[in-house]
This record gives structure tokens, sequence and C-alpha cells, in this order.
């Protein structure tokens, strides 16, 4: 190899590696909660040290890495201030990126995270073997992780919601049922662009329990109902549309086909379903992260969660008695299956 191929080769090799560093620098940041001290105006690290509680020094040093790496802003002074990318840091802003990042490079995923390798060696890894507990488990016993787990979906999926509601005409979607549908953001953008259907909400106890709030406020209460309980039992019955958003990547062939299962009894023929995720590509071709690391991600965070090709979804869903009738793609990383009871 040339010198200038190798050189080149390890750049690429340092910036991957690098990621820990810089992820975990913006962990802390967002942790501390430095965007909103600086909302309030530009401080020294000194200043900055008192209102977050840490060592001055140290967090000087954190704040130089953080601007040398495009998030907050040094003067010449020596303040440190916001600059865009610091600005979706706070927490007071429309579609906050903060509670994002507490949970995509937090403890829970820094836990999962470390064990990559026995993971690719076991062919299985998954919370348990991090937390003791399966994920959603270990959701329902740490209040405040769950607390972030949701509002983490909420600001990555909103981008997600509009492309969705773009690729896909709802207006004759009758009732609608979001099934694990966390805190109803999907199912009350669904309706609050579509006045003449109603809606189900349907997700786990203690989730749900915060989506009065979200259908409230887009005005959409009075047309939907909130219903807890778990799709392993049963799914509700009685909607036109079931939709399920990122929850078939969470689980094995064999749980999600129990999921698909129990749509398949709560629906009647004529209804849809519309199972969005991401599709995988056939082939790990370079410049595709988006799809592969997520399914990493599902490797160490799940008990047996994958992301799935279309001929894998077609599969899943023709053994659980539906048919593949298209796929839509989005503007998002993720795609609609609309499947049609068999
Ligand atoms: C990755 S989140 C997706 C949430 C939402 N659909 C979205 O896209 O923002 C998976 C959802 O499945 C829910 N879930 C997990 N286990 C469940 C169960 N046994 N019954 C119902 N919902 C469950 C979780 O509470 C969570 O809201």
């Amino acid at each position: 190899m040339e010198d200038q191929s190798r050189a080149q080769a390890v750049a690429t090799l340092y910036q991957i590696v690098s990621g820990m560093k810089t992820s975990q620098a913006l962990h802390v940041a967002a942790k501390l909660n430095v965007a909103d001290h600086l909302s309030q105006k530009p401080m020294r690290a000194a200043e900055l040290a008192i209102a977050t509680g840490t060592d001055p020094a140290a967090l000087h040093r954190l704040m130089r890495a953080l601007c040398a790496i495009g998030v907050f802003a040094e003067s010449s002074g020596g303040e440190f201030s916001l600059n865009p990318a610091a600005e979706m840091l706070r927490s007071d802003v429309p579609s906050s990126f903060r509670a994002a990042v507490l949970f995509l490079v937090g403890d829970v995923r820094w836990r999962c995270w470390a064990d990559l390798l026995g993971a690719v060696r076991a062919g299985v890894g998954g919370a348990k073997g991090a937390l003791g507990m399966e994920l959603f488990e270990f959701y329902a016993e740490h209040p405040e992780e769950s607390e972030i787990h949701d509002q983490a979906m909420r600001a990555l999926s909103s981008a997600q919601i509009g492309a969705v509601l773009e690729a896909f005409d709802f207006a004759q979607a009758g009732t609608v049922v979001d099934v694990g549908g966390g805190t109803g953001e999907l199912l009350a953008a669904i309706l609050a662009a579509n006045p003449s259907l109603r809606g189900v909400l349907f997700d786990l106890p203690h989730v749900v329990a915060q989506a009065t709030g979200v259908l409230t406020d887009h005005g959409v209460i009075d047309r939907a109902q909130v219903v807890g309980g778990s799709f392993f039992e049963n799914v509700p019955a009685g909607g036109n549309t079931y939709l399920m958003k990122t929850v078939i990547h969470d689980w094995d062939d064999a749980r999600s086909m129990t999921i698909l299962r129990n749509c398949r009894k709560a629906m009647t023929s004529g209804d849809r379903l519309l199972v969005i995720d991401r599709q995988l590509p056939e082939l790990g071709q370079p410049g595709t992260p988006g799809h592969f690391l997520p399914d990493l991600e599902m490797l160490v965070m799940s008990d047996g969660g994958r992301e799935r090709t279309r001929e894998e979804f077609a599969k899943l869903l023709a053994d659980t008695a539906f048919t593949l009738a298209k796929t839509v793609s989005t503007k998002s990383p993720l795609s609609i299956f609309e499947a049609h009871p068999i």
C-alpha cells in the first residue's frame, strides 16, 4: 500500500475510534445541563463550574474539547456560549436532542455496548447480561431511565413522524390502533392531520400513563382511547388500521410472530397492518451506517432484536397469516410495510 493510502486508512480508523471520546464528552455536557446554563448568558469555565457543581479546570478541558468538535463556541476572552449544535442540547427547545444524547450514549447503552464482543461470540447479546434483566423490564423498574427513554423516543421520532405522514395517506384509515405506540406522538400527529379518524394507543401500562397529556396537547384526546397492556397477551380489537413503529425490530422472530399473531387475531379481513421499521439493505455497502449500526444496537440491547430486510419482513408476515402488499419508503430511515390479513 502506498504511504498516502496508508495514512488515509489510518486517519479513517482514528476517526472511528474517536467516536467513543466524542460521544462521552457530549453525554457529560447533556447530563450537566451545560446548554441550559449557557442559554442564560455566555460564561467562563469558572462560573459554569459553579453552576454545574464541577471542577473548574476539568470542566474547562471538557468545554474546549466540545468546542473543538463543533459543539459550543469559545470567545477570544475565554467565554463559552451556544452554537447551533449546542442550542439543540437545551432541554427547553422544540425537538430538544438532550434526552436523545442521554439515551443514546448514557449509562444503559454504555453497559450493554461494553460487551459487543461477547454478543458477537455468542450470537446473542441483550440487556440481560449487562443490566440483569431485559430492557423493558429494566425500564419498568427504573422510572428515571424510562423517562429518558420516552423523552428520547419523542425527540428521535419527531422527524420520523413527519416523514411517515408525508409518505402515507391515512385519510381512509378509520380507527387507527398504534401498537407499542409509546406516549402517543405518532398517533396524535395522525389524528391531528386527519380529523375524521379515531385512534387507540396501546402500550405497557407505565408507558401509556403519560399519553393522555400528549393527546390532549395535540387536541385529539376526544377521538382517542388509551389502553395499557402487553402485546404478548393481546392487542385491542376493533381497529381498521394497525400500526407498529420501531416495535418489531426489538424482538427475535419467535416473539415478533407472537406480536403479529396477536395483531392478526384482533383484525378482520379488510383491515391493514403497517409495520414501520428500517429496511435493511441486502449488502453492507459503504455509506449505510444509518441502517447497520441500529442493527448492531439491537444485538447488544435486546434479547434477539434485529433490523430486517424486506424479504425477512415478508417471511415473518407470511408466517403469521399476512401478505406483504407494498413497501413504502419515507424520507427518514424507516420504511412502511403494508400487510393485509390473508
Ligand atoms: C422502540 S419503542 C417504539 C415506541 C413508538 N412506537 C415510537 O416509534 O416512538 C418500543 C415500544 O414498545 C413498547 N413495548 C415493549 N414491550 C411491550 C409489551 N409487552 N406490550 C406493549 N408494548 C410494549 C415499549 O414500551 C415502547 O414504547
